[in-house]
């Protein structure tokens, strides 16, 4: 994007778990200092593995790759003194992401960019009921899983600066990002409200007893051409995982059918949570 300034300075990584690791490789792509920061010392070590496995992986890579520095939040003041930008990845809970944009933009400077990782909370649910100095360079900044999806959604609110909105899109796309702009305050950015309708609508069509997940998984692979079913995928994700984003859309929006609900909590009381305990809409142990 023409007219903006590149940014001088660090990028803050608030967490060290799945996403803020990858971040940490993504942020130090192009050269500079990220400083990685988590409460847990063994998450700060294995971060640094991972980004030194992603590295070794990456082929066509022009350039110096910067430095990673970690720490613990009880420096955080002198971490931030030079950050442009700060993301926090810190766990899914409302509380906590609210307590440490507090923090964040009680401590860091005038002009850093705070940007939210969170997957189910927009910035503007965030932001409603704090008093912050500088609300303007809040923003969310969504990215997704595995490490090679380089969508990344940027979302703002009603008194966002627009000039930052643009210097994040346009270095995310420095940084191999692929940016998308969130232009309205929106509940699941753009692609996780598609695929919510979409696994919506195949709880819907089990609970009327329409079709059986495999049945459904091969129609969706077969017309579409994509590699797994919505049953096999929300399998992935964790069929609790599943009820609880559902739950959040329910709770902030009129007209979600409750059936899809009562279907998947049907399922984890029968003890089905997915991959991840060997038992979902297919069995796992057996396969
Ligand atoms: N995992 C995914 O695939 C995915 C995808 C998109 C978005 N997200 C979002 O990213 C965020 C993080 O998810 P994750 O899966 O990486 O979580 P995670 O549990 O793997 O990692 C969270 C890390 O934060 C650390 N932490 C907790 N409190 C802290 C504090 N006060 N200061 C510093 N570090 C602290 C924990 O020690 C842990 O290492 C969530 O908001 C989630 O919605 C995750």
């Amino acid at each position: 994007m023409e007219g903006i300034q590149k940014p001088q300075g660090s990028v803050v990584i608030l967490g060290a778990g799945t996403q803020g690791r990858r971040l940490a490789y993504m942020w130090s792509s192009r050269g500079g200092i990220v400083r990685l920061v988590d409460l847990q010392e063994q998450q700060l070590q294995d971060g640094l593995k991972y980004v030194d496995q992603l590295r070794a992986e990456t082929k066509d890579h022009d350039g110096d790759w910067g430095k990673i520095e970690t720490s613990d939040p009880s420096s955080l003041e002198s971490t931030l003194k030079d950050a442009w930008l700060v993301v926090e990845c810190v766990p899914e809970n409302l509380k906590l992401k609210q307590k440490i944009v507090t923090q964040l933009d009680e401590l860091a400077p005038e002009g850093t960019i705070i940007a939210s990782n969170s997957s189910s909370y927009g910035v503007f649910e965030i932001i409603e009921g704090l008093s912050l100095k500088h609300g303007e360079r809040v923003m969310s900044a969504h990215c997704y899983w595995p490490p090679e999806t380089s969508a990344i959604e940027i979302m703002g609110h009603k008194d966002s600066d627009p000039k930052l909105i643009k210097l994040m899109l346009s270095q995310c796309k420095e940084h191999g990002f692929s940016p998308f702009h969130v232009k309205k305050d929106s509940i699941g950015y753009i692609y996780n409200r598609i695929w919510a309708a979409i696994k919506r609508e195949a709880l819907l069509t089990l609970s009327e007893g329409v079709a059986t997940p495999s049945e459904i998984d091969a129609i969706f692979k077969d017309v579409l051409k994509t590699p797994k079913g919505p049953c096999e995928q929300m399998d992935v994700v964790g069929l609790d995982v599943v009820l609880d984003i559902e739950n959040h859309y329910a709770e902030s929006r009129a007209g979600i059918p409750t059936e899809p609900r009562d279907y998947v909590r049907e399922m984890i009381r029968d003890g089905k949570l997915g991959v991840k305990n060997g038992a979902g809409f297919y069995d796992y142990e057996q396969k």
